[in-house]
Parts: C-alpha cells; structure tokens; sequence
C-alpha cells in the first residue's frame, strides 16, 4: 500500500517543510519506507534534506516533461530549487496542467510506502497538483490569530480539489503548529480550529521552540537535537498512522520511540 500525503497552508511560515521532514524522520524510524518531494520554489525541504543545491534533474524537469521521477530522486528526495517558479509558470499553458505530478508519481519505483509532499506557501497550481496527486491532505496552521481563515481556505482548495479531479482525497487533519499554550493567541487558536473542525483537529499540537531553527541550521532531526520536543512529533505521527490505518506494525514501532 503506497500513500502520498500533500502537507499544504494557505499562509507561509506554518511549518510545513519541518513537519514534512520530521514525519518522514519518525515514519523512516517506524520502518517505512518514506519519499519526500519538494513542490516549493525556495527549495527549503531540499536544504534541510541536504540535497546538494547543484543537485539534477529536479521536480522542474520532472513536471516539464524533461525526465522521469525516478531520475530525480536523490536519496529519498525529489528535490527543487528556483527554476520550478518558471515551470510552474510554463504548466499554466498546457491541457492537464492539474494532473501533471499525479502523472509523474505513477512512474515512482514500488516500494515506498508514503509520499509525502511538501507544497509552497500558496494555494496555486503546485499546490493544486499535489492534491490531485494525494490521498490525503493535512493542513498546518501556526497557533496564531487568523489561523482559522487561512485553515478554512486552504480547505475550500481542498474541496475544490476533491469535487473536481480527486474524488478519492480526503483530509487527513489539521496540524496545530508553532503553539505557545501559556499564550491566549494560541490557546484561542486550538478552540476555535476544534470548534469548526472537530475531530479533524489531531489531538496533538507541536509546541513553538527555537530548537527547531537550530536543528533545520545543523541539518539535526528535532528528535536528535531536543528528544523531549521531538515527542510532540512521534505523537503526531502516531495519530497519522491510526488515521491511515494499515500500518500496525508502524505505529507500534514509533509508539515505542516514545517511550524511549
Ligand atoms: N515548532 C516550531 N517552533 C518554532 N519554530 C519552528 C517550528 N517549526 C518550524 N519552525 C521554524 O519556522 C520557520 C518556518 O518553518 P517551515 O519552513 O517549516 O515553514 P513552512 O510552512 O514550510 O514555510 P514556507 O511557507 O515558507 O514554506 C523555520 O525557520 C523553522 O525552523
Ligand atoms: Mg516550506
């Protein structure tokens, strides 16, 4: 069973890239096999990864047409850099420019079991191909004032997604990230977000820590650099995988890293 799984907010900075890479982490650690793709013109999933900036073929050339997906594939990344801002632009002209990635992941070498893909912060045509390409969507929302409008948007793509190309994606849940709970803003945020959106909330929220912004610095997991933060992540990965369902042994193996 392979899933792909596109991790996507309508505003910047609400942790995507970090939660992209640290799920690939705590799943890789659970033992699945994890691709990770970067749909994002900064290119920041491919720096923390430490894909080589020089490193080629990219997403770009995979979307163009220029090459096949496998081709692209460094390590366990598919990585970008600037040149996927003109592609995207490109791909705006061309008939199925929605169904471009979906049709590039059906070429991916067996045997993963998750992709994750991590999309820019806008709700765009990359964005909008992720989601034709997943499963799954999970929402991340930084624990501030507005959270709710930009989770409400970046939902109405997802919809939109689903009732015209995508009739099988559904939303995995929304992510509360970079929360201070001792705040009322994000004290506030996590109410509101579980008034509207109920269960589809995880239960777990990741705790804001300049740890993050040292560990992305020294290319160190946030389970490596801060063990007790990290935890917040395998909690949430944990919810992921009873989500998923189907991936027992997985959980069970990243329950442990908990207790650990
Ligand atoms: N839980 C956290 N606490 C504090 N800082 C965090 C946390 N998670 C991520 N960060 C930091 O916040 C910044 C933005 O994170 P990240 O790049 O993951 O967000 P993003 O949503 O992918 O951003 P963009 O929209 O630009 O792609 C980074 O400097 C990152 O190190
Ligand atoms: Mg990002």
């Amino acid at each position: 069973m392979q899933i792909t799984i596109a991790i996507l907010s309508q505003k910047g900075g609400t942790g995507k890239t970090t939660a992209v890479r640290t799920l690939a982490d705590v799943l890789g650690r659970g033992g699945l096999q994890v691709l990770v793709v970067d749909l994002d013109p900064q290119g920041n999933l491919s720096d923390y990864l430490d894909v080589p900036p020089d490193a080629a073929p990219t997403i770009s050339e995979v979307l163009s047409g220029a090459t096949e997906i496998d081709k692209a594939i460094h390590g366990q990344v598919v990585p970008a850099n600037l040149s996927l801002a003109e592609t995207e632009l490109a791909l705006g002209g061309k008939i199925g420019r929605e169904l471009t990635l979906r049709r590039a992941l059906q070429q991916a070498p067996e045997g993963y079991d998750v992709v994750l893909l991590d999309c820019p912060p806008s709700l765009g045509l990359l964005t909008v191909n992720a989601l034709v390409a997943a499963d799954y969507a999970l929402i991340t929302a930084e624990a501030q004032y507005f959270a709710l409008q930009g989770v409400e948007q970046a939902m109405q793509v997802v919809e939109v997604a689903r009732d015209s190309l995508n009739p099988s994606l559904q939303l995995l849940g929304v992510l509360l990230n970079l929360a201070d709970m001792r705040t009322v803003h994000s004290r506030e945020a996590l109410v509101s977000l579980r008034e509207r959106f109920g269960e589809k909330v995880f239960d777990s929220v990741i705790r804001s820590s300049i740890a993050y912004a040292e560990s992305a610095e020294r290319a160190l997991s946030i389970l490596d650099h801060r063990p007790d933060l990290g935890r917040d992540y395998v909690a949430v990965a944990e919810e992921v995988l009873t989500r998923l369902g189907g991936f027992e042994q997985a959980r069970r193996r990243v329950a442990q890293i908990s207790s650990a």
